[in-house]
């Protein structure tokens, strides 16, 4: 009979008592650790002759092995048990309502969510691009050759590769996306492109990364009066007043011809602007008619095509409709900023129902 026997029973005895990981690690320890009972045993074979001690540390070898494998799989089984557990009981039901108290909307995804609604009822679709752009598709196709001044004004992000040996860069506004949609889809198009610019600026007017919207629009028969109709409608919407004022005033794009820049009409009251009333006014947005030169950079006929674009800026939106005075504080993170001025997640912008 082995000498282990009793050592044996007491093992069988105490793996029925492990009910848990905690329980487990006793019984390893009871057995296994330093103090535990093979470890003694094993200590004890030193005191005996060569071949009593080969023949017992064989034997409790496969003691030591088989309580070894024990703690292994039961731990295993254990762990899985602990994980089912868990996941019954942390099960999320998709069904719930939404808990509006747990965060907000920023600002900045609540205008560009306006916008979209405003221009997808209007027959608008969102194009995207990359935020690292070609030189190309973010000056030259859009009619800025490489020493055009305009390139300087921008202020560029310079990013370490390059497209046909020029410098990728990160787009300084959304008008890239112009070129992109264009040379995928023959027209006719009619694009808003929300999203992320970049450019090397940091006042307190100015901030390295904003968002810009872009709208292209190109078929056969567009003019200015469609592009000032269009205008008209969104910042309608948008301002969510039908008073608005606006001015178009001659500017200069390369992109465009004829350009313009367009001012809404406010005035101040104490602290608040108000939209729509009073004689002063606010520059909002860039626009005009796509310069051919472009249209034939993406393959598409000046003579037959033609169309309007604008472009403008997602936070100045958002600082004249929700009366935010610092374009700075947009990027702070602070939640109390956050939950000040964001918006409710549950309140998706619609026409229909509520745009703010
Ligand atoms: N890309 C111009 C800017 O960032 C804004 C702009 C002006 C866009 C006129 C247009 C446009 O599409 O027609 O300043």
């Amino acid at each position: 009979m082995s000498k282990y026997k009793n050592i044996e029973s007491l093992i069988e005895k105490k793996k029925s008592e492990v009910s848990d990981l905690d329980t487990l690690e006793k019984f390893r320890l009871n057995f296994l650790g330093k103090k535990g009972e093979i470890s003694l045993l094993m200590k004890e074979l030193s005191q005996l002759d060569a071949d009593a001690r080969k023949q017992q540390a064989e034997e409790l070898n496969i003691i030591k092995d088989s309580v070894l494998k024990f703690v292994k799989d039961k731990t295993a089984e254990l762990q899985n048990e602990a994980m089912q557990g868990q996941l019954t009981s942390e099960s999320l039901d998709l069904s719930l309502p939404v808990n509006s108290q747990n965060g907000t909307i920023h600002p900045v995804t609540q205008v560009i969510e306006e916008v979209i609604a405003i221009f997808g009822d209007l027959d608008f679709f969102v194009a995207e691009g990359p935020e690292v752009e070609t030189d190309y598709n973010n000056f030259t196709a859009l009619n800025t050759s490489e020493h055009h001044p305009a390139r300087q004004m921008h202020d560029t992000f310079y990013v370490n590769s390059s497209t046909d040996n020029m410098p990728n860069v990160l787009r300084t506004h959304t008008s890239p996306v112009q070129i992109r949609s264009m040379l995928k889809q023959k027209p006719p198009i009619r694009l808003i492109a929300p999203g992320k610019t970049f450019r090397r600026d940091d006042d307190q007017t100015h901030t390295p990364m904003f968002h810009q919207v872009e709208g292209l629009v190109i078929d056969n028969e567009s003019n200015m009066s469609h592009l000032k109709g269009c205008l008209e409608t969104f910042l309608k919407s948008f301002f969510e007043t039908d008073s608005l004022k606006m001015r178009f005033r001659p500017s200069h794009f390369p992109f465009t011809e004829p350009s313009a820049e367009v001012d809404i009409g406010y005035k101040k009251k104490g602290n608040q602007l108000i939209i729509g009333e009073g004689d002063d006014w606010l520059e909002i947005l860039g626009c005009g008619m796509v310069h051919p030169n472009v249209l034939k950079n993406v393959n598409i006929n000046p003579d037959e095509y033609q169309g309007y674009a604008f472009g403008m800026g997602i936070e100045r939106l958002a600082m004249l409709k929700y009366g935010i005075s610092d374009l700075r504080t947009f990027f702070d993170n602070d939640l109390r900023w956050n939950k000040h001025y964001g918006f409710s997640s549950i309140n998706i912008p619609s026409l229909i129902g509520d745009l703010s």
